[in-house]
């Protein structure tokens, strides 16, 4: 048997339905908040994701799909090609190639698929979905305020409203600017020196490329030497501390509540001054529901203007794992089962089946080589709540037998007046 690839899943009908609910929800939600959608490849070069996300951390290291093209054009020959890894740099990508900056403040969202070679467990896939959005502009377009970065808390918080979770927890911190950034990783260079060799073989390689990237270690023993390890809130420079100060300010004032975490320097390398993450506690080891924060130095990395940006990523499949409603529950099921009975009634099962489903119900249809009773089983199984028996006399009369499969009342029923009927019971 062949199966689906390590990491990878099927989703499947009724979880399906939880899924478009949650598009659903945060389309509405994007749409009260003026975002409007952008779509970008799946693919790119894995140049923009090495000078994007940064050479040295995990995602970039360890868990791309990389592959060179074997294209057979000159222009494709050994190009370096990488499944998206996140769709931040992708975006900013975009906004370089279309001088989006004629457009003043750019509010994307997108939903799609990200591939990530990680260990599977509960939570964490090779492909996920997120779930995302970036505000992104020039700075004379109010880019850079930190009405910006409470604004997208603001839409986080009341888009996971929207959608029926609660418990989770904003955790929220500033990782400053690069100046603050060069101070504090000299910083931790120096107070990792002699502990280093009692890291793991990561960490001491990060002490010399990117000390940083220390604070995503996930190795036990190395969490008493981090706990001890200068923090990066000691570093922020007046700028920076005083747009920590602003966004912290808005949140109050709207009220949403969050808690303050100088441990959190997240896993890419972009991001500067404000991050954070939602968490989750019914998500196990696997607790961040979202991410994201400020990157205001990427356009610049990636050869683009200068283009400050704030947005976050959701992992869709934390999110449909934490809502409080079963897939069941957020299923439409058909109004009605159309049962056609004895030869030739196909054609008129599927005349009536038509009428129905203009008028807007769910309607299933079943065949004519079908017995009565394996109508009847059939339209069970589909969770109908009535079924239509279509056979020569009902046809003649131009009226139907509807039956109502909970309590087995049944009715004859004029063809015009089924719609009205089926539309107002329930
Ligand atoms: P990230 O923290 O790497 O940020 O990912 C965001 C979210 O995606 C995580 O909080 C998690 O819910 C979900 N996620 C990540 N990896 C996996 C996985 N292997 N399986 C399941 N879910 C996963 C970013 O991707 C940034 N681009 C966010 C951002 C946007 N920052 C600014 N703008």
């Amino acid at each position: 048997m062949i199966k689906s690839p390590r990491g990878t899943r099927d989703l499947l009908p009724p979880d399906t339905a939880l899924w478009n609910f949650v598009e659903g929800a945060v389309r509405d939600v994007f749409r009260a908040y003026n975002f409007h959608e952008i779509r970008t490849p799946i693919f790119e070069s894995t140049e923009l994701f090495a000078r994007g996300v940064g050479e040295e951390t995990d995602i970039v290291a360890k868990e791309m799909f990389t592959w060179e093209d074997r294209g057979r054009a000159e222009s494709d020959k050994g190009q370096s090609l990488t499944l998206r890894p996140e769709n931040t740099a992708g975006v900013v990508r975009a906004y370089i190639e279309h001088k989006l900056w004629d457009r003043g403040l750019n509010k994307l969202f997108y939903i799609g698929p990200q591939f990530r070679r990680e260990r599977p467990q509960k939570g964490r896939y090779r492909q996920f979905y997120q779930i995302g959005a970036e505000v992104i502009g020039p700075a004379t377009a109010g880019s850079e305020s930190p009405a910006r970065d409470a604004e997208i808390l603001e839409l986080l918080a009341t888009l996971l409203d929207r959608v029926g979770i609660t418990g989770w927890t904003l955790e929220l911190n500033s990782v400053g600017c690069p100046a603050d950034r060069a101070q504090f990783n000299e910083a931790l260079r120096k107070a990792l020196e002699p502990v280093a060799a009692k890291m793991c073989a990561d960490c001491q390689r990060r002490v010399v490329t990117n000390p940083l990237r220390v604070f995503d270690c996930k190795v036990p023993e190395d969490q008493p030497i981090i706990e001890t390890l200068p923090r990066i809130s000691q570093f922020l420079d007046e700028g920076c501390r005083k747009h920590f100060d602003e966004v912290q300010e808005i949140l109050k004032a709207v009220g949403v509540p969050f808690v303050l975490n100088d441990r959190l320097v997240r896993g890419l390398d972009y991001y500067t001054r404000t991050a954070f993450e939602f968490t989750h506690g019914a998500l196990g080891a696997q607790n961040a529901i979202l991410g994201g924060g400020r990157y205001d130095g990427l356009s610049e990395a990636l050869g683009g203007p200068a283009a400050p940006g704030i947005g976050f990523a959701i992992g869709e499949d934390r999110l449909v794992m934490s809502l409080p409603q079963s897939a069941e529950s957020a299923i439409r099921k058909p109004d009605i089962y159309i049962a056609p009975l004895g030869a030739g009634m196909n054609r008129e099962a599927a005349r009536l089946a038509r009428e129905l489903r203009r008028h807007g119900l769910v309607v299933d249809l079943g065949d004519e080589s079908f017995r009565l009773k394996k109508s009847f089983e059939a339209a069970d199984k589909a969770g109908a709540r009535y079924i239509l028996i279509v056979g020569e006399n009902e046809v003649k009369a131009d009226a139907f037998a509807l039956k109502h499969l909970a309590s087995g009342e049944q009715v004859t029923v004029p063809r015009g007046e089924l719609a009205a009927r089926i539309a107002k019971s329930s």
